[in-house]
Order: structure tokens, then sequence, then C-alpha cells
């Protein structure tokens, strides 16, 4: 379906919950017109939210880690220009990786790996031969980090931030830039999908979601490289940077290992009344 709107237009992906629902918020109040997508049929729940803030807003209910479900989004574009591409559909998956179901690592992989820069290059192509355009991916501050108990995600994620940085310098003449997001723990419903809740990471504080968007939205405006959300995020990566790989990976299992959010507690109270 055309539009007949002059607005500009963006399109989100997992814009239905979490971090891509408060990026879509972004731009609807800042005038843009949407192309929304997610794989569940929430999806429309937030399309109807979204248009009360003035654009127009059309969703597609596609699962983004098949060549199918991308086809479906480019089609609902329609070959409109896109202003901003804001790709952010993204899962995790705990637990050991050798106790994990495999079709669900793959879904890992084919939804933050295959299907992102599958949209990314079908959308792009355009927006760079017409030498104009913002481009968004939300990559995560676990592509520093070797994610012992999320052996696959962080892998994903680590992809997803030098991938981020190589097309940029590739496209750097084009008129169209390409920012990655990084955020930290973030309070959205990844934690829970991911198999997550027991763990010392996924009981731990969180960024709100509406924080994390706006810093990378206003990222993506400014043309800027990368954005790591939070001064302790920031730290971390500084941290992850100068950390041997057998470090980063230890740390990470205290976090995000199964039952590891009871461990740190009993270590607490351990620690309280020892001080006593
Ligand atoms: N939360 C964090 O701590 C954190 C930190 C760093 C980076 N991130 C990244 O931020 C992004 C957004 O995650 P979130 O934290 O906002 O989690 P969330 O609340 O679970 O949102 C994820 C969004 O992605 C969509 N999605 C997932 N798989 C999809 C697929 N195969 N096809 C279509 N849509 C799909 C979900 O839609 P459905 O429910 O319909 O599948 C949902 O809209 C992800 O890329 C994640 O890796 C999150």
């Amino acid at each position: 379906m055309e539009s007949v709107s002059d607005r500009p237009l963006a399109v989100v992906t997992g814009a239905s919950s979490g971090i891509g629902r408060e990026l879509a918020r972004c731009c609807a109040e800042h005038g843009y017109d949407l192309v929304i997508a997610a794989d569940q049929p929430e999806i429309a729940q937030a399309a109807q939210e979204l248009e009360s803030k003035g654009g127009k807003v059309e969703w597609v209910q596609a699962d983004l880690a098949t060549e199918e479900g991308v086809s479906r989004l480019v089609q609902a574009v329609g070959g409109r220009p896109v202003d901003a591409l804001l790709a952010n559909a993204g899962h995790g998956l705990g637990h050991a990786f050798l106790e994990q179901d495999f079709a669900a690592v793959r879904h890992v992989v084919d939804t933050n790996i295959t299907g992102t820069i599958d949209l990314i290059q079908r959308l792009a192509a355009p927006m760079v031969a017409r030498g104009k355009g913002r481009i968004l991916i939300t990559g995560s501050i676990a592509g520093f980090l070797p994610g012992s108990f999320q052996a696959v995600y962080n892998g994903t994620k680590a992809f997803i931030d030098s991938f981020s940085f190589a097309l940029r310098n590739e496209i750097k003449d084009s008129g169209v830039t390409v920012t990655c997001l990084m955020p930290g723990a973030t309070d959205t419903e990844f934690f829970e999908r991911a198999g997550l809740l027991d763990t010392a990471v996924g009981q731990g504080k969180k960024d709100s979601a509406a924080e994390v968007a706006k810093i990378g939205f206003e990222a993506m405006l400014k043309g800027e490289g990368d954005v790591v959300s939070g001064w302790k995020n920031k730290l971390q990566v500084a941290v992850a940077n100068v950390t041997p790989a057998s470090v980063l990976a230890e740390m990470h299992r205290k976090q995000a290992e199964p039952g590891s959010a009871e461990k740190k507690a009993d270590k607490k109270a351990e620690k309280k009344t020892g001080k006593k």
C-alpha cells in the first residue's frame, strides 16, 4: 500500500515491546510515519498506540528470522524512500550451550544476524542510491564479552557491533549514516524470553527502555557511530577492552549461570552475617 504522506518514513523492527517499542515512539514523536514489525500479534496493538501520535503507522507480523518474513516487511515498505531504518529485533537464549535446543539456537542466529543483515542490505541499498538516510542497529555491550551461559547470543551481538562499524565505513561518503546502539541490561521482556530470570543479570538492576531508546535515537539523528547507554555500561566496555577473554567469560558465568541469582543473594547474606 503506497503512502501519500509527505512525512519522513521510519522502519522499526522489534517494535512490539521493549527498546524497539520505545524507538518507534521516538520516531512517531519526531514526525515520522512508521512501518513496524514483530513476530507476534502484539505488533497490532503497538501500531494502534503509535498512531495516536499523529502519523501513519503500518504493521507487519513476520518472523524476521526467515527470508519470507524479511520479504514481507520489504514488500510492505513497497519501494517508498526510507528515511530511517531501525534494525532492532533480536532475542537471547540462556543456559549452557550443550543443553540448548538447536532450533532455538538457530533462531537466535537467524534473527539477530541473518534476518537483520538481509533487511539492512535490501533497504539500505536504495537509501544509499538516494544519498540520504539514517540506520540504527541495536547491538549490545554483550558483544564485548564472551557470554558463558548465553554464548550464542553474545556471539551474535559481537557480529552486529562489528558489522555496524564496517558498514558505516563502507558507506561513509554516501549520505547514509550507520549508528550502533549498544545497551547494557535493560528492563524489557528480554530476560524472561531468554530464560534468564533465575540469573544474577536477570534479577539485577536495569536501565529503562525509554531512556536507552532516546539515547540511541538521538545518536542516530546526529549520525554518530556508536552509543553505549549509561556510564556503568561505558565503564564495563572500557574494562572489557583491557581484560583477558577467559576472565570476562568467568565474570559472565557469575551473571548468567542458571541459579546465579540465588548464589549471589546467599553470598550477600553470608557477608552480612559475617560482619555481625
Ligand atoms: N534488554 C536488554 O538488556 C538488551 C541489552 C542489549 C541489547 N538488547 C537488544 O535490544 C533489542 C530489543 O530487545 P528488547 O530488550 O527490547 O527485548 P524485547 O522486549 O523482548 O523485544 C524484542 C523485540 O524483537 C522482536 N523479535 C524478536 N525476535 C523476532 C523475530 N524472529 N521476528 C520478528 N520480531 C522479533 C520481538 O517481537 P515478538 O515478541 O513478536 O517476537 C520484540 O518486538 C534486541 O536486539 C536485543 O538483543 C537488549
